[in-house]
């Protein structure tokens, strides 16, 4: 049986931006308490006024990356990010996004661990 496949994409990228919160001293930390949700809210406002009308930024819980956020992830390319503030953001929205070419510097690649881990 074979699946029918729509002839584009309803979003062509989705952007899932961990805003998981934990406990003040939790061993994992969290993105949140490293400002996620303000930068999300930052970057969704900036898409919308850069025209990516079929991207959708969305709010994700935890992405099991914790101790290298706040962090986020584009799909369908599985590029991760981590980032720190709105030119973070604006980076990626304006480089990856809109010209498809990824942030290098900002990037977490598959086999990054945690500094201690
Ligand atoms: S709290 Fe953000 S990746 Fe786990």
């Amino acid at each position: 049986m074979s699946v029918p496949t729509p002839d584009r994409p309803f979003y062509r990228a989705h952007v899932f931006v961990c805003t998981n919160v934990r406990p003040p001293g939790h061993k994992r930390g969290c993105c949140a308490e490293k400002g996620a949700e303000r930068l999300r809210n930052y970057m969704k406002v900036r898409a919308r006024e850069l025209g990516l009308a079929d991207t959708r930024i969305n709010l994700a819980g935890c992405l099991d990356r914790c101790e290298l956020g706040p962090c986020l992830v584009v799909y369908p390319d599985g590029i991760w990010y981590r980032y720190g503030n709105e030119a973070d953001i604006d980076e990626i929205l304006e480089r990856h996004l809109v010209e498809g070419a990824p942030v290098e510097r900002l990037m977490l690649h598959p086999d990054q661990m945690p500094p201690d881990a």
